[in-house]
């Protein structure tokens, strides 16, 4: 990973799927996990809007940036694999993971989110960004691409806010550009 990239990396925003839809949600606060933070924008922000937050990155220097980012602010930033976490049954009031699941294969995805969902409280809410089949990189078989609809069956009991897909070339962390297809959910667990 080079300088430039964790330069880029560094001056990102917090999503706006999250900074959006947090505030619609009124949850209130309480504890958040964040799956592959990056360099911590969107734990930093959610710490700034009242969350208490767990963040989770395999990347040592990612996981370094997001600290400093963070730093005497209530987030905690775990380095290592988020398939290896333990997640605790209804610890959280909302779970996020922007643009961090695409990079496990499929079936891991499926036993992640499992596990997602059953570490969110009744009432909490997940806002994810994940990658759709017509992305650049889709060819990857160690990548998980969904699309809309089959997003969509994994939340069968929970509601779902909002299911939307992006398709264009957008900027990557390191500045290139490429074409991406994304997909974006918000749902509430009952
Ligand atoms: C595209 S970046 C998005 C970062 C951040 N969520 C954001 O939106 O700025 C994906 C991040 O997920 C991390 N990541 C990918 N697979 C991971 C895994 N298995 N465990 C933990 N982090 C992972 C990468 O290191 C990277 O920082």
């Amino acid at each position: 990973m080079n300088g430039d990239f964790v330069a880029n990396a560094r001056q990102k925003l917090p999503a706006k799927l999250l900074t959006e839809w947090l505030p619609r949600l009124k949850l209130g606060g309480g504890n958040a996990l964040d799956l592959g933070c990056g360099t911590g924008a969107e734990a930093e922000w959610l710490a700034h809007n009242g969350f208490t937050v767990d963040a989770v990155e395999k990347s040592p220097i990612m996981a370094q940036a997001a600290r400093e980012r963070c730093q005497g602010l209530a987030v905690n930033v775990t380095l290592g694999d988020f398939l290896d976490f333990n997640f605790e049954r209804g610890k959280y009031s909302l779970a996020t993971a922007i643009n961090a699941l695409p990079f496990v294969a499929k079936d891991r995805c499926r036993m992640l989110i499992e596990d997602i969902q059953k570490s969110v409280a009744p009432g909490g809410a997940v806002i994810l960004a994940v990658y759709g089949p017509d992305h650049a990189w889709a060819n990857r078989a160690d990548m998980s691409f969904w699309t809309k609809d089959e997003f969509a069956t994994v939340w069968p009991d929970w509601t779902v806010h909002n299911l939307e897909e992006f398709r264009g070339d957008l900027p990557l962390m390191s500045g290139e550009t490429i074409f991406q297809h994304r997909i974006h959910l918000v749902a509430q667990k009952p």
